[in-house]
């Protein structure tokens, strides 16, 4: 089935529910920087992510848990001078929002006044709700996340598939209710059953976006860095590349190597 794309000039969480209503898919992508940044708006994904998958494809880290809430907003402040059109989300970072409501807060408006961000996105369900509530009553937009919750893989060991057993399904399912009862304005799932992420987005009003979910929800979001190629190492089920930057990067990179060594580059004309 086709649907009729509204040509939104600027996208806000309400132009999100609108496009959940009329059956139009919804893109998202993370970019952590003002070039990439750019280039994902002008190609008119709807949501950037400022992930804290920063930590890993932009700092090197093996986990999300130690980019901090400074780093963030600087990654958030280079994204949001790059972008017209998309809605922007900036992940809190962990240890920005676990300890109390109030850090919680703190944190968020640090987000929102520093880097001029349009929402954050958080990690959790029940465990949260308090401080989801705070940020919600302040004004400050949420993006729930459930299922795979990177910040937590030392609770779980593995980044596989999440509740496949009935009573984690149970309590997502109970979770995402909560999520759009408090107020939340989409939420990400990420690697769990396409069945099971198909029944929440069913069952609740607010979009759902799937990482590794299948394709029965509102919307996809993948990382940049993944769908573009850069990395070879990553390769999950439910990533699709739709480039091979890292060998057209090295190639070309090969090449002015071997130019500026054979003293090919610079030639008559690339001077002054
Ligand atoms: O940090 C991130 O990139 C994310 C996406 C995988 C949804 O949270």
């Amino acid at each position: 089935m086709s649907v009729a794309k509204k040509d939104y000039k600027r996208i806000t969480t309400k132009s999100l529910i609108e496009m959940k209503e009329n059956g139009e898919k919804i893109s998202m992508l993370t970019a952590y920087d003002f070039t990439m940044a750019h280039i994902v708006d002008v190609a008119g994904v709807d949501v950037i992510l400022v992930g804290d998958s920063a930590s890993n494809v932009m700092a090197g880290h093996e986990t999300t848990l130690p980019i901090t809430l400074d780093q963030m907003i600087y990654h958030a402040s280079s994204v949001i001078r790059g972008v017209n059109r998309a809605l922007v989300v900036v992940d809190l970072p962990f240890g920005s929002y676990q300890s109390d409501s109030k850090e919680a807060l703190r944190s968020a408006i640090r987000i929102m006044k520093e880097s001029g961000a349009h929402a954050v996105k958080m990690e959790g369900g029940a465990e949260i709700k308090d401080s989801i509530k705070k940020i919600l009553n302040a004004g400050i937009p949420v993006m729930g996340h459930l299922g795979l919750t990177p910040q937590s893989i030392y609770k779980f060991g593995t980044y596989t598939v999440r509740a496949k057993e009935e009573a984690e399904a149970e309590q997502l399912v109970e979770d995402a209710k909560l999520l759009e009862s408090l107020g939340c304005f989409a939420i990400v799932l990420e690697k769990i059953p396409a069945h099971l992420a198909e029944k929440v987005a069913k069952s609740i009003s607010i979009p759902v976006i799937g990482i590794g979910a299948g394709g029965g929800v509102d919307g996809q979001v993948l990382v940049i860095h993944d769908m573009l190629g850069m990395n070879n190492e990553f390769s999950p089920r439910f990533l699709r590349r739709y480039l091979n930057l890292y060998e057209a990067m090295t190639g070309a990179i090969g090449q002015y190597v071997t130019d500026v060594k054979s003293k090919d580059f610079p030639n008559e004309k690339e001077q002054y």
